[in-house]
């Protein structure tokens, strides 16, 4: 069998049924931040998507969704994007939503890189990157999502005093973040090597891929990096 998942049975109709859910999808050609910015703008309009003016966050590789489906029932005044590049994934969490009538979640079936196409400037509170893909530093450092050309994209898109928050079991991967963290002028607030070291904090949400590293005995890493409130 080829590595490449199989398509889940009825795809094409059950992403239909839950069609309703999703606000962008595709534009899989562009795979540039500035060539998303300065080519294609479907500005989406969140009062509109969500119905109400709650603040919104977003979760970056939501997989099948687990954190942030749980996250929006704990805090349903707030509204949850949630992002996942691979359709075949984000279908999980997208029925998921539907069967539980959660009504504080939608979708972006895009990458990251076509962020600047969808989301407004200044209109997010809250960055989740859970166990982002962690990529070679050595000639992929440019497409971690921690990365620089990334996190200037990301602070234009958080309000003033926006944090990203980050857990990972990449150490690699974690300290390259806390330094573009600083590079890019973000505060960092809260800094975790062992998330897990007492056990699970009541307040940590645990998402698909965490469960299998603490399984495995494996640290968290956490960080919380904030964006000034004052105007650059
Ligand atoms: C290792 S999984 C983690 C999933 C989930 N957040 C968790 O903690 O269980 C990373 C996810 O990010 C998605 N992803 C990786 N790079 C991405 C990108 N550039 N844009 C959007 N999604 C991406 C992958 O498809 C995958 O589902």
């Amino acid at each position: 069998m080829s590595m490449r998942m199989r398509k889940k049975r009825n795809f094409d109709a059950r992403m239909e049924a839950c069609g309703d859910l999703l606000l962008a999808k595709g534009a899989n050609g562009i795979l540039n931040m500035k060539e998303a910015a300065e080519n294609y703008r479907a500005l989406i309009n969140f009062p509109a998507a969500f119905g109400n003016d709650n603040p919104v966050a977003l979760e970056i590789g939501c997989g099948k969704g687990g954190f942030v489906i749980a996250l929006a029932k704990t805090t349903p005044d707030v509204n949850y994007l949630a992002l996942e590049k691979m359709s075949n994934v984000i279908l999980t969490p997208m029925e998921e939503v539907k069967k539980q009538g959660v009504e504080n979640v939608r979708f972006l079936n895009i990458r990251a890189e076509c962020l600047p196409c969808y989301i407004p400037e200044n209109s997010l509170d809250v960055i989740y990157l859970n166990f982002s893909t962690p990529l070679p530093k050595l000639g992929y450092a440019t497409q971690r999502l921690t990365h620089r050309n990334f996190l200037e994209v990301y602070k234009k898109l958080l309000k003033k005093g926006g944090k990203i928050i980050q857990k990972t079991d990449d150490r690699d991967f974690f300290d390259f973040s806390l330094e573009e963290y600083k590079a890019c002028g973000f505060a960092l607030e809260e800094v975790s090597y062992n998330l897990h070291e007492n056990g699970n904090p009541q307040w940590n949400i645990v998402t698909e891929y965490e469960q299998k590293w603490v399984e495995r005995g494996l640290p968290i890493h956490r960080a919380v990096a904030k964006l000034s409130l004052e105007a650059d």
